[in-house]
């Protein structure tokens, strides 16, 4: 496994995460406890949940507690803040209010005294972004929180909030969270400059496309109701076309398309570890197999050259 710092912060993250929202969905605690443990043994340390992922608002975390009892010293944990927990009007958002409140929620859940990455899952224009900033400040302060982080923000929102935060003295977000893969590239035209610039990580959420990468549908498959809102849009004959190049591409070099999936977000120097969702144990393992892939820039180009024709 290799390992990147998690952004601009010194802690560091195995490139292959797990991302943990069918965990307390389709997977119950005896899966999630083998995608825990298969994780670890493939030296894989990175793991992303959030309050809402689960068949109801926080069972991914309440089942993930189990599956982490006695690792803590040995994972990096992420969770995420901004979703609606319940019916009261203050059940929601990125106000002080609703993270303090959602902090804690998320530690009796997970049943630990600290959160290593604490996510806004999504930029609150209801609330200012400096009573945000604040609240994220000291909770890091107080220790309840190692890192925050960002998800699903432009690259203004980005840069506004980072920049609010330099001049205050608060913590900065070391990362965002964003819709990146190779059939959803908006992220290149705003938010990855940006990162460059500073030294901000990525975390692509939905690597897979919900799994269509990995090559596991065909044309005129049927979709198992779990899966068909996820995977259904990608359904195209033009994705089919790609598809079947990229395969062609990873078949001369014995790979298989969705760890050139992975390896490919981890060509940009950015991308500090691409959490690909699980339902079993055995997805983990083939996909930590794309850590050890470093696409060449020839490589780069001809996948390029393949996704733009
Ligand atoms: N910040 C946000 O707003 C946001 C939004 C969405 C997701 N996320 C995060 O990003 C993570 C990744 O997204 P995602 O899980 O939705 O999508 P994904 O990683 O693109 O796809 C994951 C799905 O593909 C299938 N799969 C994975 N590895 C496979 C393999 N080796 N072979 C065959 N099938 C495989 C599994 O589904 P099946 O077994 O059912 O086919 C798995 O659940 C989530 O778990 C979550 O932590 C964040």
């Amino acid at each position: 496994m290799r390992y990147r710092h998690l952004g601009n912060s010194g802690v560091q993250i195995s490139v292959i995460g797990v991302g943990c929202n069918r965990i307390g969905r389709t997977v119950d605690l005896s899966g999630a406890k083998a995608i825990v443990h298969r994780a670890l043994d493939e030296g894989i340390n990175f793991f992303d949940t959030a309050d809402i992922y689960g068949a109801t608002p926080g069972a991914s975390e309440a089942l993930l507690s189990e599956a982490f009892a006695g690792l803590w010293d040995r994972i990096v944990v992420a969770t995420k803040v901004r979703s609606k927990m319940g019916e009261g009007v203050n059940d929601l958002g990125a106000s002080r209010y609703h993270i303090m409140s959602g902090v804690e929620a998320s530690l009796r859940r997970l049943k630990s005294d600290h959160i290593d990455l604490y996510y806004i899952h999504e930029w609150d224009a209801h609330t200012p972004i400096q009573e945000t900033l604040r609240a994220l400040h000291d909770l890091v302060t107080s220790g309840k929180v190692r890192y925050i982080g960002a998800s699903n923000f432009a690259a203004w929102q980005l840069a506004r909030s980072n920049d609010l935060a330099e001049m205050r003295g608060w913590n900065q977000f070391v990362v965002s969270q964003e819709e990146y893969h190779m059939f959803e590239r908006n992220l290149e035209r705003e938010v990855i400059p940006y990162a460059r610039y500073a030294k901000l990580g990525i975390v692509p959420y939905f690597p897979l496309a919900g799994g269509f990468l990995t090559g596991k549908y065909q044309r005129g498959d049927a979709i198992s109701p779990t899966r068909v809102n996820y995977v259904k849009p990608y359904l195209t004959e033009r994705n089919f076309e790609i598809l079947d190049r990229l395969h062609d591409f990873t078949a001369r070099r014995e790979r298989t398309v969705g760890e050139l999936a992975i390896a490919w977000l981890l060509h940009e120097p950015q991308v500090c570890s691409v959490i690909s969702g699980a339902t079993n144990a055995d997805q983990i393992s083939a996909n930590a197999k794309a850590s050890d892939w470093t696409l060449s820039a020839e490589e780069a180009k001809e996948v390029r050259a393949i996704l733009e024709a």
